[in-house]
């Protein structure tokens, strides 16, 4: 049995919730929890009886956000036995580059060893803004296919190396055109100019 855990504050809207659902397409017997305070207790009770956690979050600050941080404490603070269990990883940033995420994986490592649980391999995504919606996916085919890849070794249940994608399709110039341009598309919709969205 496995337990997916979306640790992104936005929920279910979420890139990290959007790369689990796409990984689940190819797993039986899972379920699939957004990261609340209050399920924590729930949440647990899942991990226990699964033989597989796939946790995905988002970087905030070269670090898993808050939230993933409380539970990955909760697990330490209550000697939660995670021995015999495997655990792969999502992590999905900002940036165009995967590499961003390498200190949160490092992060992510280092407790891992703590609880005792076996790490089985990553996806460290960049410009998961994009990679992480439908309406992109003419442009993130390559970062997809990697998904698929690493979904694959889950549902194989093999070890897999740490899976790095990079927005290569994009210059850094196109890609904060498209930032720019999806940012003054929602402040629209909020009935804000451009201007509004400039620090004054
Ligand atoms: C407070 C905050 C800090 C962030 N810090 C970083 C960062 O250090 N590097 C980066 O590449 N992206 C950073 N981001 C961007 C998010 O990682 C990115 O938007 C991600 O796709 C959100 O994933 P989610 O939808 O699963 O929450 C940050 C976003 C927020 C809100």
């Amino acid at each position: 049995m496995y337990t997916l855990i979306n640790g992104s504050q936005k929920n279910h809207l979420s890139n990290s919730r959007y790369f689990l659902d796409y990984i689940s397409n190819y797993l039986d017997d899972y379920t699939t929890y957004d990261l609340m305070y209050s399920k924590f207790e729930d949440i647990i009770n899942s991990v226990i009886k699964s033989n597989i956690i796939i946790l995905a979050f988002p970087l905030y600050v070269d670090s898993p956000n808050s939230l993933t941080l409380k539970l990955l404490d909760y697990i330490y603070d209550n000697k939660i036995d995670l021995s015999n269990k495997k655990l792969y990883v999502i992590i999905n940033c900002g940036f165009r580059e995967g590499t961003h995420n390498i200190t949160a994986l490092n992060i992510i490592k280092n407790w891992a060893n703590k609880v005792n649980i076996n790490y089985s391999g990553s996806i460290l995504i960049g410009a998961g803004e994009i990679v992480g919606k439908k309406s992109y996916s003419y442009i993130t085919s390559i970062a997809i296919s990697k998904l698929k890849k690493f979904s694959i070794c889950i549902k194989d249940n093999k070890t897999s190396k740490d899976i790095i994608t990079t927005m290569d399709l994009l210059t850094n110039k196109l890609y904060c055109m498209f930032a720019n341009s999806s940012w003054t598309k929602r402040a629209k919709k909020n009935n804000l100019k451009k201007n509004d969205l400039l620090i004054q």
